[in-house]
């Protein structure tokens, strides 16, 4: 039990208790310094490409400056499902896309609606901060279901250990979440293990939360990782969350979807209303952009940045001999194992002090029991090949220190 602060008066425990995450600790430190090589959010350096920026302003010089239906404009929420039809070869009906503003706020609806206070979820973990932090607001306690990290293969891989997972779940467990391809860890879930986490879901009366934004950006070929999409009827407890953010260069947008339950259309129609009123107009409209021929011509060339970038990591760690990693599968980030460091916050915060270069701390992707995630630490490789190189060359000198 929290002890009583006077003057706290109806704050809820949950909220007095929030602090900075480990990025965000680190970022403030020295966010916006130009000398500093920052690699430590999940963003390119890439700026939106002009001919989404050119749809936001002509939306805009049109006047469309309304509020839209709560659950996004209609060509927008046609223009999802053709994506999905094109990318997974699933037939998602309107009624179950909404499109409530960014995908941080489609988690948030999906938590809304099956947590209340005392609930718990389990989260695959290593995993990004503001899912957790996230899930907490809402009322649940999180578990996590870490991947094992297996060193020994003969390709070094993470590993979802299922009985692991399952054996996390208990009567208050609402939901299973799972992002794929991982934030941080590039981990790619196979279709059969969405099968069995389904199925067990389905047994349990559990939900899944599925995110899967950076699902177009795979290293094999394909041309999404394996949906939730593929295998969920549509009045399964199944969400997928999905974003403008990543493939499309659109993280200072605030625009994402969610695909739910078909059963949900009308409630989310008011969640929507009640969070956020709907995105931002203008936004929708340079987000109907993205999902155009073009806009799949511009997700090409960004995979191409994110392959770019990985065969520069791939390069640095090749003459490394205390760092390593488990190659990613998908997604932009080098989740690097730094031998003979134990804390990641301490490191990340000297190594932007006085090297210069910014990267998130293997801490703030876990719960602090699991020590082993503080070896490590994150940086996308999403940017310009040459600053990542510097990058890389300063991080390396400052591991030969530790
Ligand atoms: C796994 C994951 N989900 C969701 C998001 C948030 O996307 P958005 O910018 O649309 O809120 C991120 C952003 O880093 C992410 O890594």
């Amino acid at each position: 039990m929290r002890a009583f602060t006077p003057g706290s008066g109806p704050i809820r425990p949950a909220i007095l208790d929030l602090k900075p995450n480990g990025i965000a600790a680190v970022a403030a430190l020295a966010l916006g310094e130009p000398d500093v090589i920052a690699l430590w959010f999940g963003e390119t350096d890439l700026v939106t490409p002009a001919f989404i920026r050119d749809a936001a302003k002509q939306a805009l010089d049109e006047g469309r400056t309304f509020y839209t239906n709560a659950r996004g404009i209609a060509p927008l929420r046609e223009a999802i499902r053709d994506f999905h039809r094109r990318t997974v070869g699933a037939d998602i009906a309107l009624e179950r896309i909404t499109v409530p503003g960014a995908a941080m706020l489609a988690v948030i609806l999906a938590l809304q609606s099956v947590v209340e206070s005392g609930d718990n979820i389990v989260a695959v973990s290593p995993v990004w901060p503001n899912i957790f932090q996230a899930a907490n607001i809402c009322g649940a306690d999180v578990r996590f279901a870490r991947l094992d990290d297996d060193w020994n293969a003969s390709a070094p891989r993470w590993n979802l250990d299922l009985e692991k997972l399952f054996a996390a779940c208990d009567a208050r467990t609402k939901a299973i979440f799972i992002a794929s391809p991982g934030n941080p860890t590039g981990w790619i879930m196979s279709r059969d293990e969405q099968r069995a986490v389904l199925d067990f879901a389905r047994k349990r009366g559990i939900a899944i939360i599925s995110d899967e934004v950076y699902g177009t950006l795979t290293f094999d070929g394909s041309a999404h990782a394996p949906s939730f999409l593929q295998i969920a009827e549509p009045d399964d407890a199944v969400f997928v969350i999905n974003s403008f953010s990543k493939p499309w260069a659109m993280t200072g947008w605030r625009i994402g979807w969610l695909v739910h339950p078909a059963r949900l259309e009308t409630p989310m129609w008011m969640m929507s209303a009640a969070n956020n009123t709907g995105a931002t107009t203008f936004a929708q409209w340079g987000a109907l952009a993205a999902l155009s021929p073009q806009g799949d011509a511009f997700r090409v060339e960004m995979l191409e940045r994110c392959r770019n970038g990985r065969d520069v990591v791939r390069k640095f760690l090749g003459s490394q001999n205390r760092i390593r990693w488990i190659e990613p599968e998908g997604a932009f980030y080098g989740f690097l194992h730094v031998e003979g460091m134990k804390d990641s916050l301490g490191f990340a915060s000297d190594l932007v002090r006085n090297a210069r270069v910014g990267v998130a701390p293997g801490s703030a992707f876990a719960p602090p029991e699991d020590t082993r995630t503080d070896s490590f630490i994150r940086i996308c490789f999403a940017q310009d090949p040459g600053r990542l190189e510097v990058g890389l060359e300063r991080l390396g000198k400052a591991v030969a220190g530790i």
